[in-house]
C-alpha cells in the first residue's frame, strides 16, 4: 500500500457540552479517494475542516502530509494548507468577480512574484480541466448550480493542493449533474494525482468515486470498506442509509 497522506487516531472535538467527534481512525493514502457517509450533524464537516487546520482538535493525533497538525507554527501551518484544498458546499465565489479573476485572486495572494502570464496560463488550464473555459469572462450569478460547483472546484484546484476535501459536492444537484460532478472527482484524482476525502449523502456519489467508503454515526466510525463491502451487508444502519436516500 502506498504511503498514508492523512493519517487520523483517536481525535475528539467538542464544542461546549456537544460531543461532537468521538475517538475517530481513519487514514487515506496516496491517489486514494475515501468517501465519508452520515447523517446530518454527526461531525463530518468538523472532520474535515480539523484537517485542513480550520479548526483546532481537542485530542487524538491528526497527521496530514507527514505533519502533526497540532505541533505546527503558524508559518508551517499555513504552508500545508496550501497543499490541502478545501472545496466548500457552496463553492465559496466571490459574486463581484469574473470566473477568471475569482480563480486568479487565490494563485496571486499564494503565490507572492507570479506573473501575469502564468496567472493567465493557469487559470486558462485550471478551467479547461473543469470542462467551464468558456465561462471566463462570466459573473457566478450566470452560471448553473452545476457549474459553480465545477468553478468552486477548479478555485481549490489552481492552487494544486496534494489533497481534496469535498464537503458535500453533489448537494442540490440534479442526477445528470451529480454524475458530471463524479467524474470530475475521479477525473481530478487522475490527472492531478490527489488523495481526497469526500463528504456526500448520496449514495451514487459515493459508488462512482469512492475507493473507499467510512460511515460516520455519533462521532465515531461504524463501518468501513470498500462499497460493495459495505452495502453488502443489509444491517441495520445501512438501512437507515438507504431509507434517508430515499427521502432525500
Ligand atoms: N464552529 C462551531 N461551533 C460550535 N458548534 C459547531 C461548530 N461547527 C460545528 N458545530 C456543531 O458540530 C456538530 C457537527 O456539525 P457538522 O457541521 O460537522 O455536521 P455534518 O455531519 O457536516 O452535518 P451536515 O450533513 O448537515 O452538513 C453540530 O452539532 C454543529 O452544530
Ligand atoms: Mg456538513
Amino acid at each position: 500500500m502506498s504511503e498514508k497522506v492523512i493519517d487520523i487516531h483517536d481525535l475528539y472535538k467538542s464544542f461546549g457540552t456537544n460531543h461532537v467527534l468521538r475517538g475517530i481512525d481513519i487514514n487515506v493514502h496516496k491517489g486514494e479517494n475515501v468517501v465519508v457517509l452520515g447523517r446530518s450533524g454527526t461531525g463530518k464537516s468538523v472532520l474535515i475542516k480539523i484537517i485542513a487546520g480550520l479548526l483546532k482538535p481537542d485530542s487524538g493525533s491528526v497527521n496530514v502530509l507527514g505533519k502533526e497538525v497540532d505541533t505546527l507554527s503558524t508559518v508551517d501551518l499555513r504552508e500545508l494548507r496550501l497543499k490541502v484544498g478545501f472545496c466548500f458546499q457552496n463553492g465559496a465565489l466571490y459574486d463581484s468577480m469574473t470566473v477568471g479573476e475569482n480563480l486568479a485572486f487565490p494563485l496571486k495572494r499564494n503565490t507572492p512574484g507570479i506573473s501575469n502570464e502564468q496567472v493567465r496560463k493557469s487559470v486558462n488550464v485550471t478551467l479547461e480541466a473543469v470542462g467551464l473555459l468558456k465561462t471566463i469572462d462570466q459573473m457566478p450569478a450566470e452560471l448553473s448550480g452545476g457549474q459553480r460547483k465545477r468553478i468552486g472546484i477548479a478555485r481549490t484546484l489552481i492552487l494544486r493542493p496534494d489533497i481534496m476535501l469535498y464537503d458535500e459536492p453533489t448537494a442540490g444537484l440534479d442526477p445528470i449533474t451529480c454524475t458530471e460532478i463524479n467524474n470530475l472527482i475521479n477525473e481530478v484524482q487522475r490527472r492531478f494525482h490527489t488523495s481526497s476525502i469526500i463528504i456526500t449523502h448520496d449514495l451514487t456519489c459515493a459508488k462512482d468515486v469512492g475507493d473507499k467508503i467510512v460511515v460516520m454515526k455519533e462521532g465515531k466510525f461504524v463501518k468501513q470498506g470498500t462499497f460493495d463491502e459495505v452495502f453488502s451487508t443489509k444491517d441495520e444502519l445501512i438501512n437507515e442509509f438507504y431509507d434517508y436516500n430515499f427521502i432525500q
